[in-house]
């Protein structure tokens, strides 16, 4: 998979891809990231590439021309790259998108300044507006890190197995169980005894009940959507009938 940033900023990307999993991966040629500049595709006399807001108001507007410029010179066929703009009035970047992103050859990601960018360079040449939150950056950078972080990892090889995405918060549609490591006692607080017995089963289920009390009392709206058995969703029930937080562990 290739990835084509365009941005003011480009040096924000360095150590963000000297990252150890992303390093790793553009090494071995998993995946191409590419940080194009914006400036040298102005065609103004001092290279800028923002302008004040017709109509008047606070901020900067980044001009159509560079990046509808730079667009052309990236991704030259109609249709080749998917070309997404990071901004907060995008439809919100889940883990639903990143899968499907994932599954695409070339990726063009504009990074937006200031109070935006002129609208027409959107209509011309984006194919699709992603948003990593409800709130405000002061640029589209952290947020097209945010993006190549999520897909890079879903990328084939480049997570090892010990770094396995199957099994993580969302890709079930609940959040995570807890996890712990040794030593067995800390500070008087121990391991939960039946991650310690080596039953596979058992652990499976105390986990899956971890993971939909965890999205309980944290995310109840995931498990509307999220594939629960009949079982499961009558437990939640019970829950909601207790209101609110579960009481002591009772049995599936
Ligand atoms: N640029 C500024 N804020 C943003 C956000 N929340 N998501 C994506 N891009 C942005």
């Amino acid at each position: 998979m290739k990835i084509t940033i365009l941005t003011i900023f480009p040096h924000m990307f360095d150590s963000f891809l000297d990252g150890s999993i992303l390093a790793r991966a553009l090494n071995q040629g998993l995946l191409t990231v590419d940080v194009v500049d914006l400036r040298p595709f102005s065609q103004r006399k001092h290279k800028n590439t923002d302008d004040d807001p017709f109509g008047g108001g606070a901020g900067m507007v980044m001009l159509a021309q560079p990046i509808v410029s730079a667009m052309a010179a990236v991704a030259p066929a109609p249709g080749e790259a998917r070309r997404i703009y990071l901004s907060p009035r995008g439809q919100p970047l889940t883990q639903r998108k990143a899968e499907t992103l994932a599954r695409a050859a070339h990726l063009v990601l504009l990074c937006g300044r200031y109070e935006g960018v002129d609208q027409r360079a959107v209509d011309l040449c984006i194919d699709e507006e992603l948003s990593i939150g409800d709130y405000v950056l002061t640029g589209g950078e952290p947020a097209a890190m945010v993006l190549v972080d999520c897909v890079a990892r879903l990328v084939p090889g480049v997570l090892g197995c010990a770094e396995s995405a199957a099994e993580e918060s969302f890709a079930s549609g609940l959040l995570e169980y807890p996890q712990y490591t040794r030593p067995r006692s800390l500070n008087g607080m121990d391991v939960p005894e039946v991650l310690l017995g080596g039953n596979h089963a058992q652990i499976l289920k105390w986990r899956r009940e971890q993971s939909l009390r965890v999205t309980f009392a944290r995310r109840p709206d995931l498990l509307e959507t999220a594939p629960l058995t009949p079982l499961e969703r009558a437990l939640v029930e019970r829950w909601r009938e207790d209101g609110g937080m579960p009481g002591p562990a009772r049995p599936l």
